[in-house]
């Protein structure tokens, strides 16, 4: 394990990509006293198009070694795409570990729908997901959900993020199926179910095409974190974190430069995880 002479543990965020840092900021909010690291399994993005046993074991073998290396306090799963998946195992697998998860916000989405119409935007596989269909049975049995499956946005989202120019003509064609008008009544919530996302929502609003709420979950994962994560006593610090790992071992210059703008330095690390 590596030496660290802080004595306070830090908070792991983990997503495929950038998307978790959405939830990373909320978290900052509710727990500056905290240090964070950041991983990003880029050379595995997108996760959305793997096929489930694959990405299960991967993700698998990789919690053991990101555990092992950075004995974290708890670890924020900050990707539906990896949670609706491997939630479960990997709490069977690391039982003495906190893991706060992210799943799509069909329970909140049913609570505030007015008109019943409620449509999930996340990844083809969460969109795939059996847990997504229990959520869907559990929580908003009386609504009509209609998940849409994107298999672009994610890649839009980090092309964005970056400062690429992305063309909205892209964007409307992966909204549009949220978009639905049936016996007089439309579509009110769209749930951002995957944490690529909300970097687009302002995106969305101007392109939909009547408004609806788009629900990011970031603030309710924080929240969940924030209960139950530690407070730290005075005098108790977590100097060393703040760094970012990105499995790919080489993440662009436009990488280190939004890292950077989330006060984050990138680590070298995990490399075996490249190929
Ligand atoms: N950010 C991930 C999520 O929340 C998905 C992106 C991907 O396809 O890798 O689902």
């Amino acid at each position: 394990m590596t030496d660290r002479t802080t004595n306070a543990r830090p908070v792991l965020v983990f997503d495929s990509g950038i998307g978790g840092l959405t939830v990373l900021r909320e978290a900052r909010v509710l727990m500056p006293e905290r240090g964070f690291i950041y991983i990003a399994d880029d050379a595995a993005f997108p996760y959305g198009n793997w096929e489930e046993e694959p990405l299960k074991q991967r993700i698998l073998t990789l919690f053991a070694r990101l555990l092992e290396e950075y004995d974290p306090e708890a670890v924020i799963v900050a990707c539906s795409t990896a949670f609706t998946l491997a939630g479960a195992a990997l709490r069977q697998a690391f039982p003495d570990r906190r893991f706060i998860g992210t799943v799509p916000a069909i329970k909140p989405a049913a609570e505030r729908t007015r008109s019943g119409l409620i449509s999930v935007l996340a990844t083809p596989g969460t969109v795939k997901r059996a847990y997504t269909q229990e959520l869907i049975q559990s929580f908003a049995s009386q609504c009509q959900v209609n998940l849409v499956g994107s298999p672009n946005l994610a890649r839009l989202a980090e092309a964005y993020i970056r400062g690429e120019v992305i063309d909205d003509a892209d964007v409307l064609a992966e909204i549009t199926p949220c978009f639905i008008e049936k016996d007089g009544a439309r579509t009110d919530i769209a749930v951002l179910a995957c944490t690529h996302y909300p970097f687009l929502a302002n995106i969305f609003r101007k392109l939909a095409p009547w408004p609806v709420d788009w629900l990011d979950p970031a603030e309710a994962i924080a929240r969940q974190a924030r209960r139950l994560v530690p407070h730290l006593a005075e005098g108790e610090l977590c100097e060393e974190y703040d760094f970012a790992v990105f499995t790919s071992g080489q993440p662009v210059f436009s990488t280190h430069r939004l890292m950077q703008g989330f006060g984050l330095r990138i680590e070298a690390g995990l490399h075996a995880f490249s190929e």
